[in-house]
Formats: C-alpha cells, structure tokens, sequence
C-alpha cells in the first residue's frame, strides 16, 4: 500500500510530479501539500508550512503515509537576497522530514539537490560525481549540508532516502521561482508571444539543463530502483543537456526566425558562473540505467508547440 506525500506540490517541479504520481498510483493515494493551493489543482490537498514539525507529523499520520517527496525549497537567486532565512526554511523543513520519517518507519524519502553543489573551483565540464562540494550561494549550501544529512539519516538510522541534483529543469506546465535557470523557460514564453525577450544572462554562459519529462522520469526510476543498486546516498549527478542562452536563442529562431534576445547579466551571472557547465552523471546511468532522451531542439519544439496552444486557450477564454 502507497500512500504519498509530496511537499511543495504547487512549485515548478511538484506540480507536474504530482499529476504523474496521481497517474501512476491512484489520485486517492497521493496527498499534495503546500503553503498555497494552485486554483487548477484535482485531488487530495493539504495545507501545509513544511518548518512546522507538528502539522508535518500530524499529516503523515493522518493518512498513514509511506513516501515523501520534499520538493519545498527558497532556490539559488532568491535565497541570496534572504541568506539567513533561504537557510532557515531550507534546514527546518529537511529536518522535519527526516525525523517525522525516522520517527514514523517512513519506507522512502525523496530530497532534490541541485548543480549549485559545486563552486568556482570544481571543473566545469563533465564535473564529477565526487568532486568537493564548495558552493558560492546559501542554496548550494542548504544543499551540500541536505546531502549529507540525508546520507546521515540512511546510515544512522537506515532512512531510505534518495537524491538527484537536478540541472535547471524546463517545462512548460509550470513556472520557476527565482531560480539562476529561470531564463531558459521565461525564454520560451517571450517567443511564444512574439516578444523581445531580456536575458539576465551573458549570451555565453553554458549550464546543464533538463526537459521536465525526463526529469520527472529520473525521479520515479530512482525511486523505484531497487534498494541494493543505490550506491550513492548523497545525491546523484543528473544530466539531460547543456546549453547557452546563445544557442537556446538559435534552436528558437529554427522555428521563429524572427525572435530577438538581448542581454541584460544581474548579480544571477556570477551564480551562473560559479555552476559547472556539463555534468558527469555515469553513477545514474549505471546504478539505475539512467539516459535522457530530449536534446534542446527536442525540447524547443515541445515547449512551443505545447505554449502556443495553452496562449490560444487563453485567448479563446478571455
Ligand atoms: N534551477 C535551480 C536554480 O536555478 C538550480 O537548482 O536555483
């Protein structure tokens, strides 16, 4: 018997994870939770401040829950504007987590890490899985510190909890919040509607991204790979593609010849920067099978195609 609880089921990520899990499991066994609810959403829906233990607990117990995915987290641009708090909403809530499920016998617990584990230093391609973890922003380091308490808890307490660091996911169902990544779907949405679109970015500036299919696929493959191949128990380098504003911007003029960027770099850059620009990601691929299967004119022609038709529904509403 599954029973799910996601946290941060209205963000970019959870929103879209929530409908393949309630595909895959059954509406009725999946328990979304957020602060808010999106108006459009269908199924269970609780209410829920991920840094209050007692809520937490009291959910978990409510409707018996055997999973957890965690996806609740300030990310890297917004969390530099806030340091002390990004890391007080990021820690509190990993740690309710972790010990509501040590202290309920939770069979699984899935914690998101990002490429802003890595810093300046780390190579830039092809970064590898085991390189030290010496992050520029307050999210990175929420996350390098979650990795290793969710290592600690597997170790400790034998907590079966599983991790990805996750490229810059780009969808089309979902927005970003204030994300470094957030340009390569905003990107989309300026084409769509035949807009000028101003890039935070410099033109050149190459990081690893991922289609939201694939990465939602990773997720469920890692979590239903059985528990005897996941060697890694910090969190798995994940790789789908890697590009530049600058060649985003030609795999849309394949199909909008006419689209124009022009770039505007903030304080994101430097963020950008301090990323790696590809990701050695050999652990997934052999301890679990992992392949991506969208390349960026894959994904360009996805994101269009699926946009154009949500901008014409609106149209057709209003
Ligand atoms: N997409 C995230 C961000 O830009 C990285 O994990 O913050």
């Amino acid at each position: 018997m599954i029973k799910i609880l996601i946290i941060g089921a209205s963000g970019q990520l959870g929103s879209v994870l929530t409908q393949k899990l309630q595909e895959k499991y059954g509406v009725e066994n999946i328990i979304a939770s957020d602060l808010r609810m999106n108006p459009s959403f269908n199924g269970c829906f609780e209410v829920l401040d991920a840094t209050d233990f007692d809520a937490l607990k009291e959910i978990v117990i409510k409707f018996g829950i055997t999973q957890i995915y965690h996806l609740a987290a300030i990310l890297s641009a917004n969390g530099e504007k806030a340091p002390l708090s990004t890391w007080d909403i990021n820690m509190k809530s990993l740690f309710n987590v972790l010990e509501v499920s040590r202290l309920t016998n939770m069979e699984k617990v899935f914690f998101p890490s990002s490429i802003a584990v890595y810093g300046n230093d780390a190579p830039k391609i092809q970064t590898p899985q085991d390189y030290v973890l010496a992050p520029s922003t307050v999210y990175g380091i929420s996350k390098v510190a979650g990795e290793n308490w969710a290592k600690y808890y597997y170790e400790k307490y034998g907590l079966d909890i599983r991790s990805i660091r996750y490229p810059g996911v780009i969808g089309h169902q979902s927005l970003p919040g204030g994300g470094t990544t957030d340009y390569a779907i905003d990107i989309f949405h300026k084409a769509v509607k035949n807009e000028v679109f101003e890039c935070f970015l410099e033109s050149t500036s190459v990081l690893p991204m991922i289609y939201m299919d694939d990465t939602i696929r990773a997720t469920i493959e890692l979590m239903e790979a059985p528990k005897e191949n996941i060697t890694v128990r910090t969190s798995y380098n994940l790789s789908g593609m890697s590009f530049s504003p600058e060649e985003l911007t030609k795999s849309i003029q394949k199909i909008y010849p006419e689209f124009k960027i022009v770039y505007k770099p903030d304080f994101r850059q430097k963020i950008a920067e301090s990323w790696p620009s590809s990701i050695d990601d050999s652990a997934a691929r052999a301890d679990w099978n992992w392949k991506p299967q969208f390349d960026i004119d894959a994904m360009t022609s996805i994101m269009i195609e699926e946009l154009k038709l949500k901008y014409t529904a609106e149209l057709n509403i209003n």
